[in-house]
């Protein structure tokens, strides 16, 4: 079995996306993939409580425990490697990684982030786009390196910015082109390996 581990911190609407694609396309029979475990840095994140209602397994790690994010990021990579993880798939988890975190999986590890990179990296994307006067918005599915939302393009879904639209009603355009993006690159992905 090829394992996926997906890392939230929030919603975990992509998550969800991907976790109801594995199921309704049959990845298991197709890739011989699974979700093994959905973890967060926050306990309370709603992401986790959906999941460990579909009978998948949870972690919750708080990262305000740890002195550094270096203690912190190793002591999630050591949940995650105890999941054998072929894929770790980012998905709204909202930290900072060390260069230590990203090497251990390297080539294994994917972000989806909110806007056409190489444009807008970082926070608030949406309202960025609309102050530049984009026509065009969208996120983009990539591998990870070390610098932030910078690396290898796996695939991006593009929305139009339209006439009074704030930061939330853009946002919610582009996540639901996520949901669809995520889950598509992801099997794509699965199909090559
Ligand atoms: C998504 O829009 C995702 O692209 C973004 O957070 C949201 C999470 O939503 N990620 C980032 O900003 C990463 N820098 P979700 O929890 O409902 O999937």
């Amino acid at each position: 079995m090829k394992n996926l581990v997906i890392l939230v911190s929030g919603h975990g609407s992509n998550m969800r996306a991907i976790v109801e694609a594995s199921r309704r396309d049959d990845w298991a029979g197709r890739f011989g993939a699974r979700i093994a475990a959905v973890m967060s840095n926050r306990a309370d994140a709603a992401g986790l409580e959906w999941a460990r209602a579909q009978g998948i397994p949870t972690e919750s790690l708080s990262h305000t425990a740890f002195g550094s994010r270096e203690a912190f990021d190793a002591a999630l990579a050591d949940r995650i490697d105890a999941r054998a993880p072929d894929l770790v798939v980012l998905a709204g988890f909202m930290r900072i990684l060390t260069p230590g975190f990203v090497a251990r999986y390297a080539g294994r590890l994917v972000n989806i982030h909110p806007s056409l990179l190489p444009a807008f990296p970082g926070l608030h994307t949406h309202r960025r786009a609309i102050e530049a006067g984009c026509a065009v918005a969208g996120a983009t599915v990539h591998r990870v390196t070390d610098d932030l939302d910078v690396g290898p393009i796996l695939g991006q879904a593009v929305v139009p910015v339209l006439p009074g639209d704030t930061e939330e009603t853009l946002a919610c355009r582009v996540l639901s082109q996520e949901h669809l993006l995520y889950p598509r690159v992801l099997a794509d992905l699965l199909s090559k390996e």
